[in-house]
């Protein structure tokens, strides 16, 4: 069996994935960049799962739901969270080392269990506050000892490769960029897995590494696969606001560990728009915030640690202390200045059970997947465990089309790629800047129109704006050289679109969704997914 199984991404849910199916058949692993450079690598929280004796899977079940505003897949939540607990433990075997507390009893294996927003229980397993560090490391290290993988970095997926098999449309592999040769080659594949990632980068202010610009979505919805709930754009309520690190993540562990969030004149605010306060579900968190912020003028809120125990804090969160104190804040002493950013999407690839997106040969696994589990408003620290269980999932499901020959790639990919590598058109290159200037553009448009407050008129402007972008960036793609940034741009310009057409299609008001032209929530016609394919109403 020649042709190999072709995984996109090297985060956890592409690297669990291939060590997984390598155990039959090939792996090629492409990625954009260094193979940790991934969301995954800066996840700081933790793995949600029941390990403890006083939690139940019913109780991470219904904590899953009511984040969710009522749009979760019941069937999808109740797999993910009964399988959590194995697909964790295999982690472990392969290499990842987790905080362990002595005192912590009935904890299985010793674990430390970390609390979060929504979650009614201690359950998250975590390594200090460098879980995906951790994680990243030990997967890539096992991948690393696998002679069926080979995996190339800077490696950009450009597009998929369809055919028909038997009458339906089938993915064959895909075109990939060689970044620093700057070519374009032709990946046939058997079985074809997304793996890439969310779409922080399509926001001005984000919490995601550059990589993430929604490539996976973008591919899928070009090749004609279903997408779904893009609109849910979940908001982190606290990164660091300062001018040096404005990306930088504080963890929601920490209010887990009894961090307050207060205004800048030091009165805590959370109690009065949730019974939960400070661990209420994250989107009620960050609306509060941008609530208070509109009300006061501040430019940002406070998150204080200064009560807690200065020991404690360091050793719980050494990376978050010493890059503050990098900065010049000790936070056992002052309170942290913190505003809301961009940070995760809920919607993405529509995938079923087995993680099979809406094309034949094609799965999607992770955060670029929709696979229903997180519905309006995903439960903290149940991201790395979807992509653990639904990777888990998709290498079962692929034995299937192990068993059968691969189709022929269809003749037009052989064209595609030559005219990708013509020297004409290499020697003719879009300016940097103009493509960095379009990147701009569009990140500012949505977070000033398509944030966490959303109007009818807002989001019909950043269409009109978006799509002249858009429209411009496909009419020159097929002219120039391809450059990564280039590919980067076509994708953020073509998911901020469906982001917004998803916006603008729910006609009302639910968990991250919010739209004062629609406040309501409207379970009579809408407790259901938004759903987009190429050619519907574009
Ligand atoms: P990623 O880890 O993002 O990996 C995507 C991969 O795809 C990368 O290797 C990228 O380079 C590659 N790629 C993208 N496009 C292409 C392309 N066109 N061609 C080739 N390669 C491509 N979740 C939790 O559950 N718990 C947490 O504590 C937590 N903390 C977080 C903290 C931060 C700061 C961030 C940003 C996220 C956090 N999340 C957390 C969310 C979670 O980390 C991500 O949702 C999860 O890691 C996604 O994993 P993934 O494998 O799907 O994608
Ligand atoms: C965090 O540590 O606050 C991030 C957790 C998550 O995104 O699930």
């Amino acid at each position: 069996m020649d042709t190999p199984v072709l995984v996109i991404g090297s985060g956890i849910a592409g690297l669990t994935y291939a060590l997984k199916v390598a155990e039959h058949a090939p792996v090629v692993l492409v990625t954009k960049k260094e193979h940790t450079e991934s969301n995954t690598n800066y996840a700081q929280g933790g793995i949600a799962t029941v390990m403890a004796v006083d939690d139940s899977p019913e109780l991470h079940i219904q904590d899953t739901l009511t984040a969710g505003a009522g749009l979760c897949h019941l069937d999808a939540v109740t797999q993910m969270v009964r399988e959590g607990p194995e697909r964790v433990r295999e982690l472990i075997a392969w290499g990842a080392q987790f905080s362990r507390d002595p005192r912590s009893e009935g904890a299985e294996m010793g674990l430390a269990l970390g609390r979060e927003g929504g979650h009614t229980r201690r359950r998250i397993v975590h390594a200090q506050d460098r879980t995906g560090q951790e994680v990243e490391r030990a997967l890539v290290a096992a991948v690393q000892c696998h002679s069926r993988i080979r995996v190339l970095e800077h490696h950009a997926a450009v597009d998929l490769l369809l055919t028909q098999e038997a009458g339906v449309p089938a993915v064959v592999g895909a075109a990939v960029l060689d970044v620093r040769m700057g070519r374009v080659d032709l990946f046939p594949a058997r079985v074809t897995v997304l793996a890439t990632g969310g779409c922080g980068h399509i926001y001005l202010h984000t919490t995601n590494p550059a990589i993430a610009t929604g490539d996976g979505v973008a591919m899928a919805y070009r090749a004609g696969a279903a997408t779904g709930n893009l609109e849910f754009i979940q908001f982190h309520p606290t990164t660091l606001y300062h001018p040096e690190a404005r990306s930088f993540l504080i963890s929601e562990a920490v209010r887990g560990e009894g961090g307050i969030l207060k205004l800048r004149n030091g009165t805590p605010f959370m109690d009065a728009y949730h019974p939960m306060g400070c661990l209420a579900p994250r989107d009620v968190v960050a609306r509060a915030i941008d609530s208070e912020l509109k009300r006061t003028g501040d430019d940002y809120v406070l998150l204080d640690v200064t009560h807690l125990e200065p020991e404690r804090v360091r050793h719980r969160f050494p990376q978050i202390y010493e890059r503050c104190l990098s900065l010049g804040l000790d936070i056992t002493r002052e309170p942290i200045p913190v505003v809301p950013a961009a940070h995760y999407s809920c919607g993405g690839v529509v995938t079923d059970l087995r993680a099979r997106a809406s094309l034949r040969r094609l799965y999607a696994v992770g955060e670029t997947a929709c696979t229903g589990v997180h519905g309006a408003n995903r439960l903290a620290s149940n991201s790395l465990l979807e992509a653990l269980v639904f990777a888990h999932h998709a290498a079962r499901d692929t034995q299937e089309f192990l068993a059968e020959p691969a189709p022929p790639l269809p003749s037009e990919a052989e064209a595609l790629a030559r005219a990708a590598n013509d020297p004409h058109r290499r020697a003719n290159e879009v300016s940097p800047e103009f493509v960095a200037q379009m990147r701009r553009l569009v990140q500012t448009l949505m977070l000033s129109h398509v944030g966490i407050v959303r109007t009818d008129g807002r989001l019909d402007q950043a269409l009109r704006e978006v799509t002249l972008v858009r429209n411009a960036v496909e009419a020159l793609f097929p002219t120039v050289r391809l450059t990564a940034d280039l590919v980067e741009l076509r994708n953020i310009a073509q998911v901020a679109q469906l982001i917004i057409r998803g916006a603008l299609m729910r006609r009302e008001s639910r968990g991250l969704h919010c739209n004062t032209d629609c406040p309501d929530r409207d379970d009579e016609h809408w407790q259901r997914d938004t759903i987009l394919r190429r050619g519907d109403g574009e």
